[in-house]
């Protein structure tokens, strides 16, 4: 996070009697806040259809802070308090355009924010465009007087042709450096660290090639199955919801070039490339992907019902709630390794964690030393619950023969790390106050993301209503996922394993 202060600005949230206000707008405010890094200058305009007024808002915050804010003193509670104000209105109306105009000028005068507005779109993604398109009418996209900055969440579109079409909307109305798309994987530290890792080690450079990797495996596990959220989940399934953002970030992270600098640009243009640089043919979809749902059983430490048993699920619901997939990378660093995708919920363990094997040392020198018990060495990169990185190597077992045994170095944030209260969109608020786009996607890096799937979801669409593969809530995901490493002579790590040699 940067050190710098906010400029003066109003914050509007769309959509501000959401659970996203609820649960992570306001919480981060007040660690920034907390953080001294909010402006003195500032405001928070909360718009929504609610029949609401200022003071029931400002009770919601103090709702929020008592859930999700550890110890918040009620000075913070105050401050944030103060300049908050709300608006009711529907969102294709107009009207609640030209009062926000207005309460936007009122603010200016009594907080002192310049002119300067962020909005915040936590609405439902069919109205990401009607909004802004709203705005621009209202003239309220226009730089004249102090900047105006769009936030997005995900979903951006449901596939290729929709990002792209919701890129040409919003760009109609603003330009690509007022557009923030968020994914909120880049909010995380541990995410963010994969650079650091990267380029900041002489190390790893030169060892991060073909030359020296055997395989890549991205992992991203969760416990937790749909829980109340089977309506949005149906028509979008793990792929849509995971793959074209979150582990195309990871994916984007580890295979790309070295940026010039970490200029927004420079890093994201070198993202979209290594993105547009994966291949997954329409024919090879067959073989190298595989998806599957979950069956009641036991995850997280509770009973589950199966996918299909959950609320707002078809009973006969063909979604899938896992997938994996094997990608190459065609260009000069990655040609001939694999990358290995898997994600999905209702697994044994919730972690996140990217895998990088590399090539075994030569046996020849270790005659007698069993062939099985020269390992290669596995870097992992502990996305969470675990955060840090380990490093697994050969050592020599004490004794009068040779014998080897894997041991690992560990890095563990907590050990070297005071964690300031972060609900991980602390980072990425501060950002977009402060016109720092690194952090988000760019309209190329979204259709990246969404090209690396595309071929999936034509084979899918294609292939019609087909039976999925099973696995039991609580497994490590279906059986055909292990086939898919097995035919490769590899293997997942297993997410049971506590990394400790
Ligand atoms: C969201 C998905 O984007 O990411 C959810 O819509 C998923 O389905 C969540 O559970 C995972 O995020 P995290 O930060 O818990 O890994």
């Amino acid at each position: 996070m940067s050190e710098r202060r906010a400029d003066p600005c109003t914050m509007v949230i769309f959509g501000a009697s959401g659970d996203l206000t609820q649960r992570l707008l306001l919480p981060s405010l007040y660690n920034l806040l907390h953080a001294g890094l909010l402006p003195e200058d500032f405001a928070i305009v909360g718009v929504a259809r609610a029949d609401k007024d200022d003071a029931a808002f400002r009770d919601e915050l103090k709702d929020s802070l008592g859930k999700f804010v550890k110890g918040a003193t009620a000075e913070g509670q105050r401050w944030l308090s103060e300049r908050m104000y709300y608006l009711r209105g529907e969102f294709d109306d107009a009207k609640t355009y030209q009062t926000l105009g207005a309460k936007l000028k009122e603010i200016e005068r009594t907080h002192g924010t310049a002119g300067n507005a962020l909005f915040y779109l936590a609405v439902p993604p069919n109205l990401f465009g009607p909004v802004v398109k709203a705005l621009g009418q209202a003239g309220l996209a226009g730089e004249e007087h102090g900047w105006r900055r769009v936030v997005v969440e995900k979903p951006f579109g449901h596939d290729l042709s929709s990002a792209q079409a919701l890129n040409r909307e919003m760009l109609s109305v603003l330009s690509e450096e007022q557009i923030y798309r968020i994914d909120h994987y880049l909010g995380k530290e541990t995410v963010q660290n994969i650079m650091v890792l990267r380029f900041a080690n002489g190390l790893f450079a030169p060892l991060w090639n073909r030359d020296h990797i055997d395989h890549v495996q991205i992992t991203v596990a969760e416990t937790l199955g749909v829980e109340s959220r089977g309506r949005f989940y149906e028509p979008t399934g793990a792929l849509r919801d995971m793959v074209p953002n979150h582990l195309a970030q990871l994916l984007s992270l580890i295979a790309m070039e070295p940026p010039n600098c970490f200029d927004a640009n420079d890093l994201r243009t070198e993202k979209a490339k290594a993105l547009r640089a994966v291949h997954l043919t329409k024919e090879e979809v067959h073989s190298n992907v595989v998806r599957g749902q979950y069956t009641g059983g036991s995850a997280g430490g509770r009973q589950m019902p199966g996918y299909c048993e959950s609320d707002g699920v078809a009973r006969d619901s063909l979604t899938e709630t896992y997938v994996a997939i094997k990608l190459r990378i065609e260009n000069w660093r990655w040609a001939g390794v694999p990358f290995y995708l898997r994600t999905g919920k209702a697994l044994a363990k919730r972690r996140s964690e990217v895998l990088i094997r590399f090539k075994r040392a030569p046996a020849a020198l270790f005659q007698g030393v069993p062939t099985a018990d020269l390992t290669p060495n596995d870097l992992v990169l502990h996305i969470q619950p675990e955060e840090g990185a380990s490093l697994k190597v050969s050592a020599k077992r004490p004794g009068p023969s040779l014998k080897l045994r894997d041991v690992n170095m560990t890095f563990n944030y907590a050990d070297y790390f005071e964690a300031a209260p972060n609900t991980g969109y602390e980072t990425l608020l501060l950002d977009c106050m402060l016109g720092d786009a690194t952090l988000f996607q760019r309209a190329d890096n979204i259709e990246a993301g969404w090209s690396v799937v595309q071929p999936i979801l034509d084979c899918w669409a294609e292939a019609g209503r087909v039976a999925l593969p099973e696995y039991a809530a609580g497994s490590q995901g279906p059986e055909a996922a292990d086939a898919l490493l097995e035919r490769d002579g590899r293997r997942w790590r297993s997410l049971e394993d506590n990394g400790k040699a």
